[in-house]
């Protein structure tokens, strides 16, 4: 039987990822009023030119409420398309595909960029910042401004929102859309008993915080092409008593996958306290287990996310069949070139060959003149 591995390619309805490591989502905070700026084409270039298998765009708004922080990037104006247009040729030029998140953040937006703190933009000096939004008018932690409680009329215009964004995201040539429903941002909060306290058809059993989650995955579903997956990323658990649990998640994933959502990213907390996602010490690998479980489960794909740093480490998250992908966030800000030091150290046959032939040409020859130059 052919050995499935981290060069195996993996088809997403009608895209195909050449590797299994894709780039994680990464706010950069330099946006200007949601465009893309040279930054994140610098930014991106690394990757793309580092033989990536695919890659998310980061966190991006689809209202401009909706913003983590001021330098977020937004698809809620048709004037932002041209800028993923030039990420997205970016990426093709190496034949990689580009998704980009979409996501709305909820009570956790109107926050200051994380060197500057990340604690609500209300409290900067002078202040400034917006008025956020929630399923209930509880703070996300101590020191944060009371959100608004959405109205049914405004939870009907922020699930079109996400659909006009995934709109955006196809005029610009993307190959996939990913929902942000982790981290503590509105999806998540609509989703988690420990931020959503409502008592209409949006709040109380599973099924009525579930609603906005998969009221915006069919909206997307039904204006994105058959060929382009839609992804989802989840908190998998809350880890704090009285949230969201694994075997909501895997619920979810199941109700997900029904409406034609095609991949669960797997990443977790978020719901509550300091800017830090995860309660919980990171250890290597440690959100793997709830990839695991969804995708045995549900039969839906999944992604592993979290300290996934070492190529034998990913390679074997992809053979056990834990996870179809691998995210990878900040070992590809050390190295973007990830993917080459991979296909070299677990015994690629061809292992330059997973960058540009811009490269690979003359990386290929150095080898042959150092083997040369080793039998004179
Ligand atoms: C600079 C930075 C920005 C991030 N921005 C996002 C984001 O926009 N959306 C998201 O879902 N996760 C975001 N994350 C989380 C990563 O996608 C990833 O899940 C997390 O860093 C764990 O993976 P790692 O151990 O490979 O870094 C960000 C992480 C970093 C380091």
């Amino acid at each position: 039987m052919h050995e499935i591995s981290l060069f195996t390619p993996f088809s997403s309805r009608g895209v195909t990822f050449a590797n299994r490591v894709v780039v994680s989502p990464m706010c950069q905070y330099r946006a200007v009023e949601g465009c893309v700026t040279a930054w994140h084409l610098a930014h991106h270039a690394r990757f793309a030119l580092g033989g990536v298998g695919g890659a998310v765009i980061e966190a991006t708004a689809v209202e401009r409420d909706g913003r983590i922080s001021e330098g977020c990037l937004g698809l809620w104006d048709d004037g932002q398309i041209a800028g993923f247009r030039q990420l997205a040729e970016l990426y093709h030029e190496q034949g990689i595909p580009l998704g980009v998140q979409i996501g709305h953040a909820g009570r956790k937006a109107s926050s200051a960029s994380p060197w500057d703190g990340a604690g609500p933009l209300a409290s900067a000096a002078p202040p400034r910042g917006w008025t956020t939004v929630a399923p209930s008018a509880l703070v996300h932690a101590e020191g944060w401004p009371v959100p608004v409680a959405l109205d049914e009329a405004a939870i009907a215009r922020i699930v079109a929102s996400f659909a006009a964004s995934a709109r955006r995201a196809v005029d610009a040539g993307l190959d996939f859309v990913e929902l942000h429903g982790a981290h503590g941002y509105l999806l998540h909060e609509f989703l988690s008993p420990l931020a959503n306290h409502r008592t209409d058809r949006y709040g109380g059993s599973f099924d009525n915080r579930a609603r906005l989650a998969l009221d915006a995955a069919r909206a997307i579903r039904q204006v994105v092409p058959d060929a382009m997956p839609v992804w989802y990323r989840a908190s998998c658990v809350d880890e704090i008593a009285g949230g969201v649990t694994l075997d909501e998640t895997v619920e979810l994933a199941r109700r997900l996958k029904d409406l034609g959502i095609d991949l669960i990213d797997c990443s977790s907390g978020g719901i509550r306290g300091p800017v830090a996602r995860s309660t919980r010490a990171e250890t290597p690998g440690h959100q793997v287990p709830y990839a695991e479980r969804i995708r045995r489960e549900t039969g839906i794909a999944t992604i592993a996310v979290g300290l996934i740093t070492e190529p034998a480490q990913a390679n074997q998250i992809i053979g056990d069949g834990s996870a179809d992908l691998v995210a990878v966030a900040r070992e590809l800000l050390a190295d973007p070139n990830f993917v080459y030091r991979a296909a070299r150290s677990l015994g690629h046959p061809s292992p330059h060959d997973v960058l540009p032939r811009n490269f690979a040409f003359f990386l290929a020859r150095r080898n042959i003149h150092a083997a040369g130059a080793a039998t004179k």
